[in-house]
């Protein structure tokens, strides 16, 4: 816990200029200063530093805010991080707040394996580079696989020669004590209190933190004995938890950043051997499926995924059903098959950056169209198969949050399937409900996609009961703050024909509305003021001066997360409405449904009431009641349906 007031001192002394000017070139424009946004590949400067006010804006990204947003998007760091940074940028010294003993015990022991962890990356380099036998066997075989020496030193190689106890007598030298070494996973200890290294006569590769620091270490045997494991890795330690860590990412997130894309390989070797061919923007899970912790690491720095598998038919079946759960984080996935026998490592090398980029891609297709064509082969003449295949393709859809892709999806996969679209449609819809009846059962499941307003709309009468409606309810405010928030000052037509701003149309129709979210009311609260005050703002103006909850409200929704690139059209000819086409009606139409969900809440509370109620109570209140709000239910509905039909 850093104290509140050194947070205080830190935002005190941060100068967003500063802070920026530390990661791109700022040019002066005005009051303002401009650049080329560092969070993706432009050529023409859309990024800007207002240091008035504190704070920057991405228009290619749509990120801003202020300078700690800064760090932690630029360096994708959490909050506490980014403050720590910032801390060590102005040398200011942190205080930390209500640390128990045992809290500070726990910090200290950190800092401690860091420090050792650090220390042993040292001396295996060292080991590497000038001991006679790392140099012999260790560097060689590095050199004989291709490997520069720049990059053996940006990867920090290193080795560990054939000694039972090299590093355990180096570090006790050093002051490190056994306990310490062994919690760190150096240092394994047998009963009756024989302990031993436990890398020795490996090439070493380290395995960084985020921020670069050494939390584990992989290492790769060079003898040709079979009874030894090709890889032995470190343990889980405190440092260390194999299911949060990618291996490269390190090295690989700026780029990452910039090509607004990352390469998913499998091994050490595959990451280290493209990145030395130019390509940067490349991680591994080493070996293991992928987990959440490690999808919610990528999804700090891009939402495209490109996962290469190696060239082996079976392997890649047989991991492909991991990658739904890429679909289900909200990432974009492509897929991309090296020829038989290929892995990135051997490729890469083989083609040079220029051919292996140029083979990704024209190879690369989206993952359902490459899921598709992998087990079409198998199941084209066998309709048992096929049907297993057709359910499996549309689960996998239904792993996409957006529904416009979602359609996208099912009408490309009618095609290659040779199925009509309706037939998967229906399938999709019968996974949908199943899901809401699970969800309606035992509250949200937490690794499920939310379900979008635009699907409870589709859905049937009865499905709409098992879903929770204040969640409904939430979902819908949400919609409705984002199209005020960034479209607020565009005009519309009103529904008598008259030209209006969309800020006082909306206020007008909410004006009866109590919104749940009070964050989303302080943000209604200050459009309203200033609208009084005859003001249009947008929702820049609330990322200056709107509260913290406030402004990480307004920059997530004035992320264009969720539009549709216009490749789309484009490629799959199909005409997707863009929303300004039809502001009034989304604006409409998302209180009118908003409406609708409140009185169904009230009908629930109503009916609720009727179940517990006693003799003495007037029954035939709560009835009237119940059928006013069915009343207003009914004719909302009726409205809603002219919106939408149209
Ligand atoms: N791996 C592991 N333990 C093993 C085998 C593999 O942890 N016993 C992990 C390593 O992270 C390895 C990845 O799985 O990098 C892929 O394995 P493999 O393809 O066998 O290794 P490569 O990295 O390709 O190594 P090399 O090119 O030297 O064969
Ligand atoms: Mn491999």
């Amino acid at each position: 816990m850093i104290s509140p007031a050194t947070i205080e001192e830190i935002k005190n002394r941060m100068d967003i200029v500063e802070v920026v000017g530390d990661f791109v070139t700022l040019k002066r424009s005005g009051s303002s200063y401009k650049a080329l946004s560092p969070f993706s590949n432009e050529k023409t400067p859309s990024f800007y530093v207002v240091p008035s006010k504190g704070i920057f804006k991405d228009f290619s990204s749509g990120k801003g805010g202020d300078a700690i947003t800064f760090i932690m998007e630029v360096d994708g760091l959490s909050y506490v991080e980014a403050l720590r940074y910032l801390a060590q940028r102005y040398g200011v010294e942190i205080i930390e707040e209500e640390q128990t003993d045992q809290q500070q015990e726990a910090q200290n022991k950190r800092e401690s394996l860091f420090i050792l962890l650090n220390f042993a990356k040292e001396h295996f380099k060292e080991l590497l580079w000038n001991h006679d036998e790392g140099k012999a066997i260790g560097l060689s075989y590095f050199k004989e696989r291709g490997f520069t020496e720049e990059t053996i030193k940006d990867f920090e190689l290193g080795y560990t020669i054939d000694s039972w106890d090299d590093l355990m007598k180096t570090a006790e030298a050093k002051g490190y004590n056994k306990d310490l070494l062994e919690e760190a996973g150096l240092v394994i200890s047998k009963e009756g209190g024989k302990t031993y290294d436990r890398f020795r006569n490996r090439v070493i590769f380290p395995i960084h933190n985020i921020s670069g620091k050494v939390v584990a270490f992989g290492a790769r045997t060079l003898s040709k004995d079979k009874k030894q494991p090709k890889y032995l890795n470190s343990p889980e330690t405190e440092l260390y938890n194999k299911s949060r860590i990618l291996y490269g990412l390190f090295q690989a997130k700026q780029d990452v950043r910039k090509e607004d894309n990352i390469f998913l390989v499998e091994g050490y070797t595959d990451v280290i051997s493209m990145h030395q061919t130019g390509i940067k923007n490349v991680v591994s899970s080493s070996g293991t499926a992928l987990t959440e912790d490690q999808i919610k690491l990528i999804r700090r720095f891009t939402e495209n995924v490109t996962v290469i598998f190696d060239g082996d038919a079976a392997g890649i079946k047989a991991s492909i059903r991991g990658i739904d759960m890429l679909l289900e984080g909200g990432l974009n996935v492509r897929a991309v098959a090296l020829p038989d026998g290929e892995d990135p490592d051997s490729y890469s090398r083989q083609l040079g950056a220029t051919a292996f980029n140029h083979f990704i891609e024209t190879e690369s297709q989206d993952i359902i169209r490459f899921k598709t064509k992998l087990f079409l082969e198998d199941a084209k003449d066998d309709p048992v198969k096929k049907a297993g295949l057709i359910k499996d393709i549309v689960r996998t859809i239904t792993k996409i949050e957006d529904p416009v892709k979602r359609t996208v999806y099912l009408k490309e996969c009618s095609d290659l399937l040779g199925i009509q679209e309706s037939v998967l449609i229906a399938e999709q819809n019968k996974i949908l409900i199943q899901l809401n009846k699970e969800r309606g059962s035992g509250g949200p499941a937490p690794d499920q996609p939310p379900i979008m307003p635009e699907d409870v709309l589709s859905m049937q009468p009865e499905q709409v009961e098992t879903v929770d409606i204040l969640k409904l309810i939430e979902l819908q405010e949400q919609e409705s703050i984002r199209v005020l928030v960034n479209y607020g000052t565009h005009s519309i037509l009103n529904q008598e024909s008259i030209d209006q701003d969309l800020i006082s149309y909306f206020i007008t129709e909410v004006e009866e509305i109590q919104f749940t979210n009070p964050v989303y009311r302080e943000i209604i609260e200050l459009f309203k003021s200033k609208l009084n005050e005859g003001f249009i703002i947008d929702g820049d103006y609330l990322l200056s001066h709107g509260s913290e909850p406030v402004k990480q409200v307004v920059v997530d929704m004035m992320t264009p997360r969720h539009e549709v690139s216009e490749n789309w059209e484009n490629k799959f000819q199909i005409h997707i409405p863009k929303e300004t086409d039809k502001l009034r009606d989304i604006t409409y139409s998302n209180i009118l449904r908003l409406k609708f969900r409140i009185v169904q809440h009230l009908v629930e509370e109503e009916t609720k009431k009727l179940k517990g109620i006693g003799m003495d109570d007037d029954i035939d209140i709560i009835l009237d009641e119940i059928n006013e709000l069915k009343k207003i239910e009914m004719s909302i509905a009726k409205m809603l349906g002219n919106v939408i039909t149209k």
